[in-house]
């Protein structure tokens, strides 16, 4: 183009603006009415986008950790000319983690579960929300429920619900309630069978459909129609050969058909293998960045992917803002609540802890003279699980070590919560006198010269690893490792009122056991744990947790002896099926050390007198007379278990209901359990791999009530 003509070209555009400095701005949307549907208000947005602005929100920006606002993991800017927030990720799932600063160190979600109490569950997911508020964030990676029961070593126990889908899943739903009423997002993870850290990236999952559906899956089917989740997380794995990002019989066939989901599904961090397919499989968000996501407007282009398929995917991100209130009620950096926060935590560490044995040392007498208090860091803090599940407490770590453990990039965080104070706190008459295990020999020296004598045994664990076997292993100090079970043996041998409180990441062998007087199951125990912990050992708290996993003798007794494990992709096979925790060693008769359900207390309750009636629309329903038999007030969870019929070759039993009451000394009350055949959990079903479809099936039914899946006698039976 000759010069004077271009001149005139560039005074032609700048007088129509077309050749102004920037493209005019694009307008303002107002806020869609709140009278409108979640949907019809997110199409609003979504139909004023851009095209560069629904690409924008597909993705993280894939700042680096630290650099992200907020100190969110992920970070999707927003689009403030509609009031579309900045979505902030932040996990984790037993408190606000990342570099967010300082939260509450709940208990770990293990803990949680092993209240059995559905509304305690709740206020641990409100605690979860308000401090994401607290921090200005607002989609919350929390909701692990893969089930802990396919591989109990996994390094990610202490995040999830334990082995049971009803249980886990109803826990998980209720973290879920609680966290999604503070306004933000909640999320559910990892989708699905991500079930051993060991190759989590390379490990392909096979596994029947039945099986998976009634397991794994059922778990978080129930928190996807129950608690209104607005995210699923896809898994690192594959599962049948398809990646879990992009495998469209999960993400497309399960999720989004069969359950009608209306949310969104995002990747797990850097856990995406491709742009087109994984768009159409049904990944609607992948995160931290866009490393294949970056080709959207290319496979757009190519015909990879639809503009109706772009349009869903936003449209589902976008209404999930709306659909928790977000929109109308965003996040801004404020302060944490912690006085509140921390009553929750410690309310979950005294009624999560599981008394597994007493012989008659607890709860501890007023007046003891000496008290040995033995274990590592057991003078500063309380242990909690690794990897990005980690929390920076309120007031700071005890401790952070760089644990040595090849594949664990993650720190060992001690929580400041010192079980020497708080044990000298409840005994101001003793003489209590700390060692650090470091020497067996040395520990039992001060066991011997002590009335009573404490180990806290701690096991860390962490995302990125799994346990090599049950027992206590040290995965942190690699070059002069502490065996613990040496220890408590060492200790125990010099005083025959020993104590093991654990604070490990979920099942336990024990080859101790017998050698000990008192062994009481505090899981992580959050940043009041060891005032839980106490409480617990002087009695003013009566134990009434139950566990949530099996504790086998040893891990020999697992469907695998070996996690297996590769550099390369490899299979895992879980042809144990429906047989998942208590169900492995009820159908292979297989005694456990502890079952699950199990749990003492400091009084006794008798249960009698069941009576089972099944009503119309499968509505089952228990009744049992509960008595306080003891001296002292306490809770006891009543369980419900049901066989199935013989023709559907199910494990012997499944828990289908529970009911957790408090009854002071001398008392007795009806208690009723009602079991909804319809309701998402599928109590009465089995999944029908023909017809694609949940049936309950003719037959007989056996309805089993105790206090855990060994103890639960014949209550009735029914035939449908
Ligand atoms: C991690 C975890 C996932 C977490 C995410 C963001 O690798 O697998 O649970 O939410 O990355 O930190």
């Amino acid at each position: 183009m000759s010069t004077i003509r271009s001149h005139a070209l560039i005074v032609f555009l700048f007088f129509c603006g077309c050749g102004s400095a920037s493209p005019k701005p694009l307008p303002t949307i107002p806020p869609p009415s709140p009278a409108l549907s979640t949907d019809e208000r997110a199409a609003i947005l979504v139909a004023a986008m851009t095209q560069d602005e629904k690409l924008r929100l597909i993705h993280g920006t894939g700042e680096v950790l630290s650099a992200v606002p907020r100190g969110a993991a992920g970070h999707v800017p927003g689009i403030p000319r509609m009031g579309f927030p900045s979505l902030y990720l932040v996990d984790g799932s037993v408190g606000i983690g990342n570099t967010t600063g300082e939260s509450t160190a709940l208990p770990s979600a293990m803990a949680s579960a092993a209240t059995w109490d559905l509304d305690l569950a709740y206020q641990y997911g409100v605690v979860l929300g308000k401090d994401m508020r607290a921090h200005g964030v607002n989609v919350h990676l929390g909701g692990n429920v893969n089930l802990a029961g396919r591989e109990p070593r996994t390094g990610r126990a202490f995040e999830t619900k334990g082995e049971d889908p009803i249980l886990a899943g109803r826990i998980n739903a209720a973290h879920l309630l609680g966290t999604r009423d503070q306004n933000v997002v909640t999320c559910i993870k990892h989708f699905a069978l991500n079930d051993q850290e060991t190759g989590r990236e390379l490990v392909n999952v096979v596994i029947d459909e039945r099986a998976a559906r009634e397991t794994d899956l059922l778990a978080f089917e129930i928190g996807i129609k129950d608690a209104d989740v607005q995210a699923v997380m896809a898994g690192y794995n594959s599962v049948r050969g398809a990646w879990c990002s992009e495998s469209e019989s999960l993400l497309t066939g399960v999720l989004k058909q069969d359950w009608a989901f209306p949310g969104f599904v995002v990747s797990d961090w850097f856990g995406t293998h491709s742009c087109g397919h994984a768009a159409m499989a049904g990944l609607d968000m992948e995160m931290p960045g866009s490393t294949h996501f970056s080709g959207m407007k290319a496979a757009l282009e190519a015909g990879e992917v639809t503009q109706s398929r772009l349009d869903d995917m936003v449209h589902r991100i976008v209404r999930a803002v709306f659909a928790v209130g977000l929109y109308d009620r965003p996040t801004s950096p404020g302060t944490v609540d912690a006085s509140a926060n921390l009553a929750v935590a410690q309310a979950v560490a005294e009624q999560g802890a599981v008394l597994l044995k007493n012989i008659g040392d607890l709860p501890l007498p007023p007046g003891l003279g000496s008290i040995a208090i033995i274990g590592p860091n057991a003078d500063i803090g309380v242990v909690s699980g690794g990897g990005s599940a980690g929390v920076t407490p309120m007031g700071g770590s005890a401790l952070v070590e760089v644990s040595g453990f090849v594949g664990s990039w993650f720190p060992v965080r001690w929580l400041p919560s010192s079980p020497l104070a708080a044990i000298r706190a409840k005994a101001p008459g003793a003489t209590v006198r700390f060692h650090d295990g470091s020497s067996a020999s040395d520990a039992a020296s001060l066991a011997a010269a002590s009335d009573v004598a404490i180990v806290f045994a701690t096991q860390w664990s962490s995302e990125s690893l799994d346990r090599p076997a049950l027992n206590l292993t040290d995965l942190v100090h690699r070059s002069s490792p502490l065996d613990q079970d040496e220890l408590i043996r060492a200790v125990a041998a010099a005083n025959g009122h020993t104590i093991v409180v654990l604070e490990g990441p979920g099942a336990q062998s024990m080859p101790w056991l017998s050698g000990v007087s008192a062994v009481l199951a505090a899981w992580y125990p959050g940043q009041r744990g060891a005032e839980a912990i106490a409480n617990i050992l002087f009695g003013d708290v009566n134990p009434s947790g139950k566990l949530p996993i099996t504790f086998p003798k040893t891990h020999l007794d697992l469907p695998r002896v070996l996690i297996a494990g590769s550099s390369t992709p490899f299979d895992v096979l879980y042809d144990e099926g429906l047989r998942t925790g208590y169900k492995w060693f009820d159908a292979q008769g297989i005694e456990p050390l502890f079952p699950f359900g199990f749990g003492l207390s400091y009084t006794t309750f008798v249960i009698a007198n069941p009576t089972v009636s099944l009503g119309g629309g499968n509505q089952l329903s228990v009744t049992v007379d509960l008595a306080n038999t003891g001296t002292r007030t306490g809770a006891e969870v009543v369980q419900v278990y049901l066989s199935m019929p013989a023709s559907l070759g199910e494990p012997p039993r499944r828990l289908v209901g529970w009911q957790k009451v408090t009854l002071p000394p001398g008392a007795n009350t009806q208690v009723t359990i009602r079991v909804d055949g319809n309701s998402s959990a599928h109590p009465l079903g089995y999944w029908d791999e023909a017809a694609r479809a949940w049936a309950i099936a003719p037959g007989d039914y056996g309805v089993y009530v105790g206090n855990s899946s060994r103890n639960a006698s014949l209550a009735g039976t029914f035939r449908l």
